[in-house]
């Protein structure tokens, strides 16, 4: 049967870093339209094509087809500043970029969330999240509190006016419960009528326009950030980011009805990388974590912070597929593994003694998990110039099948290096 719909969903499938922006890259070249549905600026996408390497945050990895037409979505927060700064930036490199639409529900990501964030870090000391210092928690608190501000609300004459009672009443927080400083109105305000002026243009009902689209025929992507094991409710909590980052939050964070999604596709790395604390079964502190470390430049592209590295977690994957309703995946960064003389998988996990199957609800229970492997041999040869899965050392095609196998999921495609080009898509 034909599908009445053309949409596709990229997600991360393990915690975030997964290669979504290059996949997304990849897939926007054959879509007319590109839409983030959750978070904000603490995403990080390196995109390579042409030789030249870009970074996003919050601007849609579909920038770079100048025909693709990219909207931020109702469901992501947005540090006003900082997106006019990013889209600036890329317009500076020469390369033609498509047109920005900006959802009027999306919230604003104000100064005061950032320095919020940071104090309450300050405050959780040895249990520390580990946040990207976005400002991304305390944002999504005053969404769902009911007191933040949409990006749509700028223009009312009240603006001034609400946005001086939340900083009044932000500053009694930071002085009071944080022993911080107070922030100044004026400079926020300003600020914020600044960027607002370069961008005002981009605001409309997104959700509306999209559903007319769909409707229409034309190919929308939904691009996901961070990863399915980050998510809000079925993440690794509370080591997880404040948004729920799944397929499943797709209709809600753009506007439309989930009826109109048709396939997700699920991100994974050949390994697996966590960037902030929480347990990590598969974790690997050793020589050959470092290694993957280094030939992955697994560094965070927001914080620069290394990266946690570890043996891919097929048992995660199953949990993702389930909480994360993911179709299909594709493995990246498979090239990374190359000159590696044993590779591990782990294919379940156990806990006081049993195999169980879905990943523990609290932090105490994951880190208790022991991780059972499959050992099986790795390969050796430089793989970055490999067109096909039969191109591959037969190794390394093993390695994809037993992922395949174990995460009892098909394969999309893969990917050997981190330029458009490098992308093997089934
Ligand atoms: P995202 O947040 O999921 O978009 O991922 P990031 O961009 O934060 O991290 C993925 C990193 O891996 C980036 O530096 C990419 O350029 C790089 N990358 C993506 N795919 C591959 C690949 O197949 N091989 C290699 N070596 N690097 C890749
Ligand atoms: P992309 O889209 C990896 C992690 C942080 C921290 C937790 C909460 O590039 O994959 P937050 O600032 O969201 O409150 O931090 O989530 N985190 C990410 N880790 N990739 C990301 O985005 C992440 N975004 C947030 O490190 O552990
Ligand atoms: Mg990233």
């Amino acid at each position: 049967m034909k599908t009445k719909y053309e949409t596709l969903v990229i997600v991360g499938a393990q915690w975030g870093d997964e290669g979504k922006g290059k996949m997304t890259d990849v897939f926007a070249q054959k879509s007319d339209i590109v839409v983030r549905f959750a978070g904000g600026d603490n995403a990080g996408h390196i995109i390579n094509f042409e030789g030249q390497k870009h970074k996003v945050t919050i601007v849609p990895s579909g920038i770079f087809n100048p025909k693709v037409i990219s909207i931020i979505g109702n469901g992501c927060v947005i540090n006003l500043k900082n997106l006019v700064n990013e889209y600036n930036q890329l317009k500076l490199t020469g390369v033609k970029l498509g047109k920005l639409l900006i959802s009027d529900r999306a919230h604003l990501i104000l100064p005061f969330h950032l320095e919020i964030d940071a104090a309450q870090e300050d405050k959780r000391g040895a249990d520390k999240i580990g946040t990207t210092k976005k400002g991304i928690g305390p944002t999504y608190q005053d969404k769902v509190n009911r007191s933040g501000i949409r990006i749509g609300e700028i223009k009312l004459p009240n603006f001034k006016e609400r946005l001086k009672a939340s900083v009044d009443e932000k500053n009694e927080i930071l002085t009071k419960i944080y022993n911080s400083n107070k922030l100044e109105f004026d400079k926020i305000y300003n600020e914020i009528i600044n960027s607002y002026e370069q961008i005002k243009d981009c605001i409309i009902d997104t959700g509306e326009f999209l559903d007319r689209e769909i409707n229409a025929g034309k190919k929308v992507l939904f691009e996901g950030a961070q990863g399915v094991l980050l998510d809000i409710d079925h993440g690794t909590y509370p080591f997880v980011t404040s948004s729920n980052t799944s397929a499943n939050n797709v209709a809600t964070g753009c506007g439309i009805s989930n009826k109109q999604v048709n396939k997700v596709y699920g991100v994974v790395k050949a390994y697996n990388t966590r960037v902030g604390a929480g347990a990590f079964p598969t974790e690997l502190l050793n020589e050959i974590g470092d290694g993957i470390r280094e030939r992955g430049h697994e560094y965070g592209s927001n914080t620069g912070r290394p990266r946690r590295v570890g043996w891919f977690d097929a048992a995660a994957l199953r949990y993702a597929k389930r909480v994360g309703g993911l179709d299909e995946i594709f493995v990246t960064l498979l090239d990374v593994l190359s000159g590696i003389d044993e590779l591990n998988i782990c294919v379940d996990y156990k806990l006081n003694g049993k195999i169980i199957q879905s990943v523990p609800a609290n932090n105490e229970d994951y880190l208790k998990v022991e991780p059972i492997y499959l050992t099986l041999k790795g390969w050796q040869e430089d793989i970055t110039k490999v067109k096909s899965f039969k191109e591959l050392p037969p190794k390394a095609q093993e390695y994809l099948t037993l992922i395949e196998k174990y995460g009892n999921i098909k394969l999309a495609g893969f990917s050997v290096g981190p330029d458009r080009k490098q992308t093997i898509i089934y």
